[in-house]
Order: structure tokens, then sequence, then C-alpha cells
């Protein structure tokens, strides 16, 4: 392989992680976000208790680490966000990944929205500004929301208000770069995210009736081990939670230096993650226990367990009934800010990194090429009166139908050409100190995409039968298949321009990349830029 044509089949990143320490951070903090806190501990609690940690050990073992290993080792080999690793692959990938890239901007724009909730309730918990009725001001005073079968324009200034710094906030960082702006956040907004939850939770501990909110959350009830509905949240929830096959961990991967342990670091991530997950559901359920004392009802008995309401009705409602609850519901919320930021973060980074890699942008054009209409689309749509519907239905297609196809559709891509399924695991060998077994292969290439093809089926099915949570089927339609319609447009789009990268013609590097197409085509080996021994000599622990 000639060396000119070697520095074209590598798009440069001339920004990468300054360490491995900076990208663990950024890896830890774009898996923990909103889904450790709000969603793990009522999915938990719902699909067995105590019993579920055992489906969802063996989800992170045999689905969530080996897809981890797999973002990874495509990223790091490929050097390249989704729609340029994946199109390393095969020349029909490209769509793949740009599929991946458009789930991820689906779920930015209302994730937004969550951080923007979370910031304005991180002030109302100063003078607990619910009152004694905290759905009603949630729902009512807060986000003003209109009929599950109306749309409206209308901006909600207590909103749109935040949800714009919080857009102008991201962007900056955004534009800074991978490491001034993306791993320097990180460095900062992560540990101070665990120092906050980890007094949060201790503080929880310490309450009346903590105890009986533990023995709820962790009292295992045996029998959910034969639902199959049991072991399918917890292969949703790890995926969701450690942010795997998004594109995420692929994008983030492709800013490691050659010489990175990649399999060790995928398991400090994976452990940490879960480790903040389950210390989220201790936090919560001790809260949970001590408002069911102070009502005089077994925590079974309480409502609104989950999602939205779990965190901005229970929550507040926990905190006017503590002592010194304000600066409880301060620490919540803005653990919540920190949470989402870091996560919203990635998911901005997978854009801008699809972008730069297609058509050469820089961070700042990126940034305000797709982050300006982003914004826009996040106000109009999450912003308004009727932006708690949108976002119920959006989130739930993007990510039952959106991110699980974008993954099965990766794995089947990389198990389908074998030789490069093997050469990701000689990669991944290559550089790491915790070695892949020939395992691996099969898990990635059989396991995973029959459960999430399960996965993905039983949601088409639920959808198409019932609907989805009582909306006008017009709102279904238009929010929820439209999300996902729109997602496969603007991929096919984007696939169809020319790549204009590096200043080569766009002949250049489509007849460059037709030259993976091959099926034992050399590219697929080793990184280019460097050889095997001085790979395997430099690794960084
Ligand atoms: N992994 C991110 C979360 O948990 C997307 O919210």
């Amino acid at each position: 392989m000639s060396t000119s044509s070697a520095a074209v089949r590598q798009p440069k990143r001339q920004d990468t992680w300054t360490g491995q320490t900076g990208f663990l951070l950024a890896a830890i903090g774009s898996a923990i976000g909103l889904g450790n806190i709000w969603r793990f501990p009522g999915v938990a609690y719902s699909n067995g208790g105590g019993a579920f940690l055992i489906p969802y050990l063996v989800a992170l073992i045999f689905v969530g680490i080996p897809m981890l290993w797999l973002d990874y080792s495509l990223g790091h080999k490929f050097r390249g966000s989704p729609p340029w690793a994946l199109r390393r692959i095969r020349a029909g990938g490209e769509f793949i990944g740009w599929f991946q890239v458009l789930v991820c901007f689906v779920i930015l724009v209302y994730y937004a929205a969550v951080i923007a909730w979370s910031a304005q309730y991180t002030i109302y918990s100063v003078n607990q500004s619910w009152g004694d009725d905290a759905l009603g001001f949630f729902t009512g005073d807060f986000l003003q929301v209109v009929g599950g079968d109306e749309f409206s324009w209308t901006p909600v200034a207590a909103v749109a208000i935040p949800l714009a710094l919080v857009w102008v906030f991201v962007l900056l960082i955004l534009g800074r770069g991978l490491s001034k702006g993306v791993e320097a956040a990180n460095k900062i907004f992560l540990p101070l995210l665990v120092v906050l939850f980890v007094v949060m939770v201790v503080r929880a501990l310490f309450l009346e009736g903590a105890v009986e909110g533990l023995n709820a959350f962790f009292t295992p009830q045996w029998d959910s081990l034969s639902d199959p509905h049991v072991w399918l949240a917890a292969f949703s929830q790890v995926f969701y939670s450690l942010s795997v096959g998004f594109g995420i961990m692929l994008t983030y991967a492709s800013y490691l230096k050659p010489k990175t342990n990649l399999t060790g670091t995928a398991l400090v991530a994976g452990f940490a993650n879960s480790s903040f997950e389950i210390l989220a559901g201790i936090g919560v359920f001790s809260a949970l226990g001590f408002m069911a004392h102070g009502q005089g009802v077994a925590v079974g008995e309480l409502e609104g367990l989950t999602g939205p309401i779990l965190s901005f009705v229970t929550f507040p409602q926990i905190v006017s009934m503590m002592p010194g609850g304000s600066l409880f519901g301060v620490l919540f919320f803005a653990s919540l800010v920190l949470a989402g930021i870091t996560s919203l973060l990635s998911l901005l980074q997978v854009v801008s990194g699809g972008l730069q890699d297609k058509f050469g942008f820089t961070p700042v054009s990126a940034a305000l090429a797709f982050g300006i209409p982003a914004a826009i689309v996040s106000l109009a749509l999450f912003g308004t009166k009727s932006g708690l519907n949108n976002l119920d239905i959006v989130d739930n297609f993007i990510n039952n139908i959106g991110v699980v196809s974008g993954a099965v559709a990766m794995a089947l891509l990389a198990a389908a050409f074998s030789p490069r399924l093997k050469g990701l695991r000689a990669h991944l060998n290559l550089v790491s100190t915790v070695k892949v077994p020939r395992a691996w292969d099969g898990l990635v290439g059989l396991v995973v995409p029959a459960v999430l093809i399960f996965m993905l089926f039983s949601a088409i099915v639920g959808y198409v039968q019932e609907g989805y949570g009582g909306y006008a089927q017009s709102f279904v339609n238009i929010f929820g298949w439209g999300s996902v319609a729109f997602a496969l447009l603007v991929a096919a789009i984007l696939t169809l321009l020319p790549w204009r990268h590096y200043g080569v013609s766009a002949q250049t590097v489509t007849e460059l990349l037709a030259e993976d197409d091959a099926p034992d085509a050399p590219g697929a080996a080793v990184p280019v830029e460097s050889n095997p021994t001085e790979l395997r000599e430099g690794v960084e622990e």
C-alpha cells in the first residue's frame, strides 16, 4: 500500500484525546446520562427488583461489553465517524453510519429539552416553587401541556429560555473542538457530578424509611426471571445506558491515539456506568422509602416511579416533605443537568464528526451548520405547549426502533463480512491488555442481532397493534414513525452526496474506498499509520 493512499484512507484526526484518562472520562460521561438516573431505578423496580440484577448483568456481559468492543474497534481501526468506518466494511455501510448519525440528531434535539427542565427545576428547588401540587405545577404552570391530540407552536418561556441557553452553552463547547471543548468539559462536569450525586445518595440513605425503600428495590421477585419482557427490559436498559450502537462510542474511539488499550478501557467504562446506575437506584429508592414512610403506605403503593414523573413530580414531593429539602432538590436536579450535558456533548460529537469526515467541516463550522438548525427544531418542537407529548413519542420511537435497528444493522454488517470481524478482533487484541476471545464473533454476529431483532419486532408489533401512549394516531405517525422516516431519508441523501474530504477529489476517495470492497482487502488488516510492533510496544495502560 502506498503512503499517499494511506494518507487518504485514514481520515486524519487533527484533534485527539489528550490521553487515555480524557477519553475514559468522556466515555463514562456519555454513558452516565438521564437514563441512569430516571430510567434505571424504575425499570429495575418494575422488572423483578433485586432479581433484575441477574438479567441486567447477563445483558451487560454478553451484549453490552461485546457491543462496546465492536464500537471501539470500528472507530479506532478505521479512524472515523460511523459513515466512514462502516463504509470501510462495505459500500452500503455508509448509509447505516449516517442513519446512526441521524438517530443521534433526533435524540439530541429532545435530550436538550430535558436538560433545560432540569436546569429550571434546580432553580425552582431553592424555594420549592411547585408548592403542594407538584403534578399540577409540572404539567400545568411549568410546561402548560395541551391535550394529547393537539399540536401547539406556542412557546413556553420557562422552557424555551433555559433551552436556548443550553444550546448556546453546548455549541460553544462543541465549536472548541474535541480536546479543548468536549474533553475539557467532561473533565470538569463528570467529577462534579459524582461528588454531587454521592452527597445526595448519602443524604437519602439517612432518611427515615430509607431501609424500606431499599428493601423494595432489592427484594428479588424470582418469578420475574421466567418473563421474557424482563430480559428485554434488561437488554434495552444496557443498550441505552451504555450508549452502545448509537455511533457514539465508535466516534469517540476514532479520536484515540493509535496506541491505546481498548478492551480494558471498555470494561472500566462499562462497569463504572453500571455502578453509577446502581448507586442511582439506591439513592432514588431510599428517597422513595422516606416518602412512603411519611405517607404511611408501602413503597409498592406509590405511583410515578419512572421517567419524567419520577424526576419532576415524585422527587419534588419528596423535597417538600424533607427537612433541608431545598438543598437535596438542588443536588438532584443539578446532577441531572451535569449527567445530561456530558451525554448531549457525545451525541453532538457524532454529528459533528460525521460532517467533518465527509464534507471537511471544521468543529466551528459543523457546530454552526447543524447546531443552529438543531436548536431551532428543539425550540419549536420541545419548547412549546405540546413539547412534553412530542418528546414522549419521539423518545419512545427513536430509541425502540431507531437505535435498535441501527445497532442490529451495524452488527450484521460486521458479521456478514466475517474476515472484517476477525480483523476487528485482531485489532482489539493487538492494542489491548484484556484479550478478546473467539466467542466474541459469535456474540456480536449471532446473539446480539437475535436479541435486537426480537426487541425490534416486539416494539413494531406493539406500535402497530396498540399505537402509543393513548396519543392520537396522527401524532404517533408524525412524531413517532415520522422521526424514524426523517432519519432514513436524510441518511440516504447524505450517503448520495460525494466525499469531499481533505481536498482530494471525490473521484479519488471513491476509488480508494472501493478498494476496501474486495472481501479480503488489505485495508482492514492493521491501522495504516503504524506497524503492529510499534502499536504493541506503546500501548498506554
Ligand atoms: N447513555 C445516555 C443515558 O443514559 C444516553 O442517558
